[in-house]
């Protein structure tokens, strides 16, 4: 089974990926853990599709499994699905000992993962996720975090999981819209760090819109495995680790204008994205033939990259609010051509509105 090793020393695991892995769940968690007890989060939709066969496993293997589920949605993102997981860990008597295993989509791996990193000052979790996003780039890195009213993720901690175990059969179930969202953080990577990569996806367009299983299995690993080098390099984001927010700035912006309710995240970011090319293209980092290319990627699997009509300033407010502002300046992560890119806080407010401008056109 293609393994990859996310090389932390102490805090190294193991991401697992293949096919109709679910069953083996039990034997792999088994053999990560002191413990008996697990706690399975996850929400109604992916539990009602893949719980009992999760849970079963789990059994078989002689572990002891409660259930928290959360409800289904960004929106439920938030410190007081954290409380109620938190209430179903004291009442299923979750120890120190004991493991969490997320079950779903990045929601679920970002909230269930901030339950792992808090309670009681930090238990062991696996991640298990569901959606092609989260198993190209939420379940790996220990990033956990849920929402505040006022920003996307303020809350929130590095927290490596124990494991990573990927079943791309589960992607048969999601629904179109959620698979081609995830096509957003996996041309970021090769935007970011590898040409090739990216030249592969343009070439694999029609395989990947058939969701053929083993070219789907080698853009999972690739994209895992430039995750796991840039963290390996700086797994608390002091410096390379940045890179992987390109997109990520007016992404954000984009999301939070919407109510986390008309854009996907990887619809934000691939719209982030595309806009980032543009501010490249002004500053004179990348040329118009290399914008036209992620341009052209991005909306053969659909993605719409208009920038949306919000109000330019509003934009920006939002912006400034973002967690990556340091001393006050917006920091953005710019392609240099494809395979490349530079992190910079040297930007104008009017270079900002005017990329914004391109990429409504
Ligand atoms: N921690 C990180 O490093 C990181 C990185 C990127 C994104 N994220 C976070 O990830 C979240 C987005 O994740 P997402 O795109 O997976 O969305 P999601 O978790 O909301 O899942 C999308 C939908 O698919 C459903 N679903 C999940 N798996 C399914 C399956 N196999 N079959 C059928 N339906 C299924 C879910 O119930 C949900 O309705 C955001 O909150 C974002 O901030 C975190």
């Amino acid at each position: 089974m293609p393994t990859l090793t996310v090389d932390l020393g102490p805090r190294s695991y193991d991401i697992l990926i293949g096919s109709n892995l679910l069953g083996q769940a039990g034997e792999m968690i088994k053999s990560i853990t002191p413990g008996r007890k697990i706690l399975l989060v996850s929400n109604p939709t992916v539990y009602g599709l893949y719980g009992e066969i999760c849970t079963q496993s789990l059994a078989k293997s002689g572990l002891e499994v409660a259930c928290a589920l959360m409800p289904d949605g960004e929106e439920y993102k938030n410190m007081q699905e954290v409380l109620g997981i938190v209430d179903e860990a004291v009442k299923g008597r979750v120890e120190r000992s004991s493991l969490i295993m997320a079950l779903g989509g990045g929601v679920v791996g970002d909230l269930a993962g901030f339950v792992a990193a808090i309670y009681q000052r930090g238990i062991d979790f696996v991640q298990i996720p569901t959606t092609l996003l989260a198993q190209v780039d939420s379940s790996v890195g220990g990033k956990v975090a849920v929402n505040h009213l006022q920003g996307k993720n303020l809350l929130g901690a590095f927290h490596q999981p124990r494991l990573v175990i990927i079943d791309s059969g589960v992607l048969k179930t999601l629904n179109r819209r959620d698979y081609l969202s995830a096509m957003g953080e996996i041309i970021k990577y090769g935007l970011i760090y590898d040409e090739s990569f990216f030249t592969f996806l343009e070439a694999e367009v029609s395989n990947i819109m058939q969701q053929e299983e083993n070219c789907l299995q080698k853009i999972i690993y690739r994209s895992c495995e430039i995750k796991s080098e840039i963290v390996a390099e700086d797994e608390t984001e002091q410096g390379k680790r940045a890179i992987l927010n390109l997109g990520h700035t007016f992404g954000h912006a984009v999301e939070k204008l919407g109510d986390y309710k008309i854009y996907r995240h990887g619809e934000a970011v691939a719209i982030g994205m595309a806009t980032a090319a543009h501010l490249s293209v002004i500053l004179g980092l990348m040329s118009s033939r290399d914008l036209r290319r992620v341009k052209n990627l991005l909306a053969s699997f659909s993605l719409n990259i208009r920038f949306p009509d919000f109000d330019t300033d509003d934009v920006i407010s939002v912006m400034q609010r973002d967690k990556k502002v340091k001393d006050n300046k917006m920091n953005f992560v710019l392609p240099c051509g494809i395979g490349n890119c530079v992190i910079t806080d040297n930007i104008t407010e009017k270079e900002i509105k005017t990329a914004i401008k391109e990429a409504r056109k």
